[in-house]
């Protein structure tokens, strides 16, 4: 085993469930593109992660290293949620 070092600072992982997927299909492109337009490519990763069972409360992201989980993530919501991202520091 090795460690990784070409590892972004943050980690949004986002679910690629069916549910997930059907309530909102764009959201990970969302992410990207708000990403790229703030310059945090190399700040962000974006995972994709299966159903972790949580589908009532879908579409659901989880937000690394922090370890916070939101539920009902609409695209609207994307700016907004990367602006508290980057009032912390990630641990
Ligand atoms: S499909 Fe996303 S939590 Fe189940």
């Amino acid at each position: 085993m090795r460690e990784l070092h070409d590892t972004c600072p943050w980690v949004i992982m986002i679910c690629e469930g069916s549910k997930c997927s059907r309530l909102q299909k764009d959201l990970r492109r969302t992410f990207k593109s708000e990403l790229k337009e703030r310059g945090l490519k190399r700040e962000v990763e974006l995972v994709e992660m299966e159903c972790t069972s949580r589908c009532k409360q879908g579409p659901v992201i989880a937000i690394q290293p922090a370890n916070l989980w939101l539920g009902e993530v609409r695209e609207t919501n994307v700016p907004q949620i990367i602006d508290e991202m980057f009032r912390e520091e990630p641990a």
